[in-house]
């Protein structure tokens, strides 16, 4: 077992903090005020690379592997964690998906842009009454022939607005249950496709999560990720590889709080001596040091297993309840350390606290982790 982290993977690392730091950092907190999409970030992350890094260069991807992901996600995510949720929807929910189960004609339509970061992508499946339950999907993709006609609306979509291509869970035949589901790749300028509301989120601001509405949408059979009926199986595959990037992300979360509190601990002094030297404060710092290191092990313990081509559904769900739980947690005690100016907006711990709760949520709750996990363990 080698825990040492490659030339290559270290350059990736390296990389990946370089432009957090002089591209994201600059406006992270205006952008947050406004909600302001990173749309020029957002294109410098695809001429970077980092839109499709586990595509193949094939199809416009960087080829790396998954380790290599989770470093990239959680340098991007420890400065702005906006950003990094649109890289990780468009890198493991929609170029993963594609790659892995679409025909080549969709490869070369549709992953290609993507991955280099022409285009990005969105992950449509949660519903007003379809969150956790996703089998219980009300959005209809009606068998046409040689089309469906999709109706329904979608909630919470991140890249709502600013995507370009979707990819759509509905249900095709209700009498066969989640087999009767299918995914479609829709187009934004498809007739009757209608971008809603967008939320007024606590926490990743400068991400765009809308409503989404479909009425009367033709979207033409070769659009059908897989056999038909294989939409659910679809959807659950994406998004045990979707919760590496969470994870990835959760774990970025905590760890810029935990570098900031960290920093802080040793600049600010009262009672004669620097605040890290108290103990209340010394005992934070080190249990934040313990779980970030326990949540990236078990980042890269999920993203190694994926590489190998294994099942990592246990260990992707691990990672994402361990390291979100961890994300919230530390960036709750950064703001401590930093007592009043933890309150402020200026010291940035605010915002990573309210940046954290989400990954407690988005791509599973974290009670949805468990139910993962439980079956995972209990299986004989
Ligand atoms: N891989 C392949 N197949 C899988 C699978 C997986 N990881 N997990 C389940 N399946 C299959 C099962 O084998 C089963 O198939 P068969 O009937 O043919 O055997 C089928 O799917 C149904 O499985 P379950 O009976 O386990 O389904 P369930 O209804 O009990 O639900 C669940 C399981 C894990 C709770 C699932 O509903 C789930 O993951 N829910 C959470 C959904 C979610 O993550 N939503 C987030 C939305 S996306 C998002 O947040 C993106 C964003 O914006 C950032």
């Amino acid at each position: 077992m080698n825990f040492e982290l490659t030339e290559e993977h270290l350059m990736i690392q390296q990389a990946a903090r370089d432009f957090a730091q002089n591209e994201l950092l600059p406006g992270v907190i205006e952008r947050d005020n406004k909600q302001e999409f990173p749309t020029e970030q957002v294109k410098m992350m695809g001429e970077l690379g980092f839109l499709g890094m586990m595509v193949s260069p094939e199809y416009g991807g960087s080829g790396l592997d998954t380790i290599s992901y989770v470093i990239a996600m959680e340098e991007i995510s420890k400065v702005d964690a906006s950003a990094s949720v649109i890289m990780s929807v468009n890198n493991s929910l929609v170029c993963w998906g594609l790659e892995k189960f679409g025909t080549e004609e969709q490869k070369r339509k549709y992953l290609t842009p993507l991955a280099k970061g022409e285009i990005i992508g969105a992950f449509c499946l949660s519903e007003p009454e379809a969150g956790s339950d996703a089998t219980s999907q009300r959005t209809t993709a009606i068998d046409k022939g040689d089309h469906y006609l999709v109706n329904g609306t979608k909630n919470w979509i991140t890249n709502g607005n600013s995507a370009s291509v979707y990819l759509v869970v509905a249900q095709t035949d209700i009498e066969k249950g989640h087999h009767g589901i299918n995914c479609l790749i829709v187009e934004k300028d498809m007739d009757g496709f209608v971008v809603g509301k967008k939320e007024d989120k606590l926490g990743i601001r400068g991400s765009d999560t809308h409503s989404l509405m479909f009425q009367d949408v033709k979207v033409p059979k070769e659009n059908r990720i897989g056999e038909e009926g294989f939409g659910f199986k679809f959807a659950m595959k994406v998004l045990s590889g979707g919760r590496i990037g969470i994870a990835s992300q959760a774990l970025g979360i905590a760890s810029g709080a935990y570098e900031l509190a960290l920093k802080y601990a040793k600049e600010r002094k009262t009672f004669g001596k620097q605040i890290g030297h108290h103990q209340g404060i010394g005992f934070k710092l080190a249990d934040m040091a313990t779980e970030i290191e326990a949540a990236r092990l078990l980042c890269l313990k999920a993203a190694w297993l994926k590489d190998k081509k294994v099942n990592f559904d246990l260990e992707s769900a691990q990672a994402k309840l361990f390291a979100s739980a961890t994300a919230m947690k530390t960036t709750v005690e950064a703001v401590q350390v930093h007592g009043g100016y933890g309150f402020v907006k200026e010291y940035h711990v605010e915002r990573l606290m309210r940046d954290a709760k989400i990954t407690q949520i988005y791509e599973g709750t974290s009670e949805i982790q468990k139910i993962v996990i439980s079956r995972a363990i209990l299986k004989d």
